[in-house]
């Protein structure tokens, strides 16, 4: 199907071969994707892997998340027949905050091409960088031509002033700096890394939510990261360290059952929002420490939804007041798309449309072909959605590939050093 990735195509498609590589809390995932020259593709190798390295979006176990990533990345090769060196990564560690940086060249009146381009992204300077703190993620949001603002690729066009904005997000050196070694130790090269909750946004949104404005929210296993996008661009990210996994906890620690029983339950008979009808429905409930034998406890479903019900908006309660702080709730209008396998849980549409009083929808990956049904969910928006970022030439990095060869990390690095 052609087309279906024109939603905010923009610049150069990359073309080829992409690679992404989503390195979650709860699992990593590698998706291989060709993308031909009118940016679509499909997606020709997928493979995941439990993650059990990474704590709140943060590697805290070298060894655990390297043996996952290689063991997802492997996986994709034999599927696709191919190898991967550079992938695309997502991050959602060391406490990111984001900016918008503006600046501007003079053009004198001539064509504007790949250099002026190239000369204007150069000029950006993020403006709350200190030393603990670097850029992790850095894509353009729009070009203006002589003050004259929404240009989406001004190459080819005439004027006497070139300007970009510039969406950066910082985040802590230390958090960074593990996530690479885990790759460098995986044998791959970070080709660029986007916050997760942008990637999840390119492969959710349909044309008019990202152009009006609204809010994804991602909620992973250890993480809930946010977006707003209005214009067809991100504009505001930030994380809550808080996800499933903390609701899985709960269920473990206030049921005293083992943490694999707990999030079974929750899956199969948890809800965000308790209903009259689970005060009658009984479940069964395995003590920690018996065996399999033993008699499990029966308990109503109700003390399973009271105990999730006040994390779930405990979650949505911080992420509320993120936005509010963030000034960007009124920008990004009434609607809510929620994604990530935390926003599977029964009653957590219903449960974000009250706390946070807006319209709210359950994304999964569209605007990408080949996923099988089995990755296809909200999960696995965030690494479809780096692929959507390649396919849709919405990098800062490719018109400097056309007369630099690619060195991955290094290239990305040194970028990032001579622009910021
Ligand atoms: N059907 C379901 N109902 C409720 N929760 C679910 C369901 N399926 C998955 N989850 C929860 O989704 C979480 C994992 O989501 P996801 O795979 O998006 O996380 P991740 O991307 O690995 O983590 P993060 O983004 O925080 O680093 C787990 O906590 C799991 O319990
Ligand atoms: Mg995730």
């Amino acid at each position: 199907m052609n087309g279906i990735n024109k939603l905010g195509t923009r610049g150069t498609a990359r073309s080829g071969l992409v690679a992404a590589l989503d390195v979650g809390s709860s699992k990593v995932c590698c998706f291989i994707a060709r993308v031909d020259a009118t940016g679509a593709s499909r997606i020709v190798g997928i493979g995941h892997q439990v993650s059990r390295g990474l704590r709140g979006g943060a590697v805290v176990d070298l060894e655990a998340t390297v043996a996952a990533i290689t063991a997802a990345v492997e996986a994709a090769e034999r599927m696709a027949n191919e190898t991967v060196k550079r992938v695309l990564v997502n991050f959602s560690c060391g406490d990111p905050a984001s900016h918008t940086v503006g600046v501007e060249v003079a053009v004198s009146g001539h064509e504007i091409s790949d250099a002026d381009l190239r000369r204007v992204l150069a000029q950006g300077r993020p403006r709350a960088e200190s030393g603990e703190r670097e850029v992790a993620h850095a894509v353009p949001v729009g070009f203006r031509v002589d003050g004259a603002n929404g240009v989406r690729d001004p190459r080819g066009m005439f004027g006497s002033r070139l300007g970009v904005d510039i969406h950066v997000v910082t985040a802590s050196t230390g958090a960074l700096r593990n996530l690479r070694i885990c790759l460098e130790r995986a044998h791959l090269d970070a080709e660029e890394t986007l916050i997760s909750s942008y990637a999840s946004g390119l492969s959710i949104l349909d044309e008019d939510e990202m152009n009006l404005g609204v809010t994804v929210i991602d909620m992973g296993g250890g993480s809930t990261t946010i977006a707003v996008f209005y214009d067809h661009d991100l504009h505001f990210a930030d994380v809550v360290t808080l996800g499933g996994q903390h609701v899985t906890n709960d269920i473990a620690r206030g049921l005293a059952t083992p943490v694999a029983h707990a999030e079974r339950m929750k899956t199969l008979y948890g809800t965000a929002i308790a209903s009259p009808a689970d005060e009658s429905a009984m479940i069964d409930v395995p003590q920690v420490g018996e065996t399999e034998l033993a008699e499990p406890n029966h308990v109503p479903r109700s003390l399973l939804s009271s105990i999730i019900q006040p994390r779930a908006e405990e979650i949505l309660e911080f992420v509320r007041e993120r936005l509010e702080l963030s000034g960007y709730a009124r920008t990004a209008g009434r609607r809510v798309v929620l994604t990530g396998g935390a926003s599977q849980l029964t009653g957590m549409r219903e449960l974000a449309a009250k706390v946070l009083d807006k319209q709210v929808r359950i994304g999964r990956p569209v605007h990408i072909q080949g996923l099988a049904e089995a990755t296809g969910g909200p999960a696995f928006a965030t690494c479809a959605g780096l692929l959507c970022h390649a396919a849709q030439g919405r990098s800062a990095l490719p018109e400097a590939a056309e007369t630099a060869p690619r060195q991955g990390l290094a290239r990305v690095g040194q970028w990032l050093r001579e622009n910021f």
